[in-house]
């Protein structure tokens, strides 16, 4: 499997030649059928997002980033006055997406950082340094991601024996396609990849990931275009796997981690974190800096995004599979405690408790 093929192929964010619009995949239709589209206005962007066809917090920050060069460059606006006031409006707009991933809201600040900074410069200029710096949080993405790969790699590595293959389990998707290249979760896997391992090497076990089977139409689709050996199983599977003794790490992403290190993310993962402190199974969060929010002191503060009833009732199913007026919990994250957290992995190395302590020696 050529690896670089596969990343073109699976790139979730572009613009498109013009610069001129979004140009992503749609992850609602996948794995059935591999579509890009693009985005101009700012409706559809926010309507993209909310719908998660683009998703995966890194993947929320620099579609937003993207979305407001985009969407600034055809101001009209005469002076800095209005061109700022109208890109205020935008980022209000764009925050009310989604409530939870932090790097929605990380990338509107620098968005608004980028634009203060300028003030002084001609409105045309202004735009251009709007598409720089989205350019760049696109590159430092990758890098991070590269970094989060080669330190969970090392993991992988002290797990490696003759002959046998290393069971991962991860939940949700935090892959290529939820971020700028190689994923965060995933990303110890691609970088094994790179370093020569066969995809035989390693098994990575997906859970479905109710109610929007991130791991079954997105995470499974991913490591199996890439060649890795890769298992589906319903997320009340996974109890079972650990037991087992299929599975000898873990590794998932995140869409906000508190400042005492709390972690939320899709929901149920902080079931397989209890799970796998049950089984005694290593438990690894991968963090990007961009997703720690140091403002939020624990992880009781996070926002929770709540979704739509049908997601759980009929989504995915022929005909309606609960009574029609029944209550519906939908929450679409959950928080995981930072003491069932082995370490997490960030592009700053691998942190362990304390983590107020080691975000801050880390410059976080
Ligand atoms: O609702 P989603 O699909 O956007 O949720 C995504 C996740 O929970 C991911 O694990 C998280 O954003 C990390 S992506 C690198």
């Amino acid at each position: 499997m050529d690896v670089e093929k596969f990343f073109d192929q699976v790139l979730t964010v572009r613009l498109t030649p013009d610069r001129k619009a979004l140009d992503i995949i749609d992850q609602t239709l996948l794995p059935g059928e591999v579509k890009r589209i693009s985005l101009s206005t700012r409706e559809e962007i926010w309507e993209a997002i909310k719908k998660l066809r683009v998703r995966g917090a890194p993947a929320i920050g620099v579609s937003a980033a993207y979305g407001v060069a985009v969407v600034m460059a055809r101001s009209t606006a005469q002076t800095y006055k209005d061109f700022y006031e109208e890109f205020l409006d935008l980022k209000k707009y764009y925050a009310s997406s989604r409530p939870t991933a932090v790097n929605l809201f990380w990338a509107l600040e620098i968005m608004d950082r980028t634009i203060v900074d300028h003030q002084t410069e001609p409105i045309c200029d202004i735009k251009k340094f709007l598409y720089l710096q989205a350019d760049a949080i696109q590159a430092d993405d990758i890098q991070i991601s590269r970094n989060i790969g080669e330190i969970g790699f090392s993991l992988l590595k002290d797990l490696k024996k003759e002959g046998k293959e290393i069971g991962i389990l991860t939940h949700c998707n935090a892959g290529t396609l939820a971020t700028a290249k190689y994923g965060t979760a995933t990303a110890p896997m691609y970088i094994a990849l790179e370093h020569g391992w066969k995809g035989s090497d390693m098994h990575v076990y997906c859970d479905e990931t109710r109610p929007l089977l991130q791991g079954a139409r997105l995470t499974s689709f991913e490591l199996s275009s890439a060649g890795i050996t890769t298992t589906v199983q319903c997320d009340n599977m996974a109890s079972l796997l650990m037991k087992s003794g299929k599975i000898d790490i873990i590794f998932v992403g995140c869409d906000r981690v508190a400042n005492n290190g709390d972690a939320a993310n899709k929901i149920g993962t902080s079931g397989v974190a209890i799970l796998a402190r049950h089984y005694g199974i290593p438990f690894y969060v991968c963090a990007p800096s961009s997703t720690i929010d140091r403002n939020t002191p624990t992880g009781a503060e996070i926002p929770i995004e709540m979704r739509d009833p049908d997601e759980v009732t009929e989504m995915w199913y022929r005909s309606r599979m609960a009574p029609e007026g029944v209550d519906v919990f939908n929450p679409a994250f959950d928080v995981t405690d930072h003491s069932l957290i082995t370490g997490m992995i960030t592009e700053k190395g691998l942190l362990k408790e304390p983590y107020d302590q080691a975000f801050k020696e880390a410059h976080i």
